[in-house]
């Protein structure tokens, strides 16, 4: 169970490290576009860290203020891709640089609090 568990959390990380360097490579070719990479990481992220919140036959104790913070994060990550993207359907163009800088400061925060918290 403690393997299963291992693999869900590399999964979960995975997630993040699909979203957040969606980001990055968006940033770095100065295009500051959202990105379906972003989409999918997000959507990975949701469905192991649901995997991993549930109780688990093991001796790991959840932090549960510290999971459902980084589910309300979440959620506010789909609706600002959820924003961006549609913008960008509409206008053709990036989507405003405060818009986009709030993807990457978003996703960096789940992490920082999941890692520090
Ligand atoms: C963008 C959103 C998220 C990011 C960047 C993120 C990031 C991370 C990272 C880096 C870890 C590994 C931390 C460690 O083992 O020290 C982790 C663990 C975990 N995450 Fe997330 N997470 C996100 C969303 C979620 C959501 C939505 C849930 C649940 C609904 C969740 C539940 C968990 C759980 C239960 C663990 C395992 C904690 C443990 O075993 O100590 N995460 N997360």
């Amino acid at each position: 169970m403690e393997i299963l568990r291992s693999v869900v959390v590399l999964l979960h990380i995975v997630g993040f490290a699909v979203t957040f360097g969606g980001w990055v490579a968006e940033a770095a070719a100065r295009r500051f576009r959202t990105t379906r990479m972003m989409d999918y990481g997000l959507l990975i992220s949701l469905l192991t860290g649901l995997v991993l919140a549930a109780p688990w036959p093991s001796n790991t104790v959840l932090n549960y203020p510290k999971i459902g913070i980084k589910l309300a994060i979440l959620v506010a990550l789909g609706g600002v891709l959820g924003m961006g993207n549609a913008r960008q359907r509409r206008t053709g163009q990036a989507v405003p640089r405060a818009l986009f800088a709030a993807v990457g400061a978003l996703a960096f925060a789940a992490a920082a609090i999941a890692v520090v918290w």
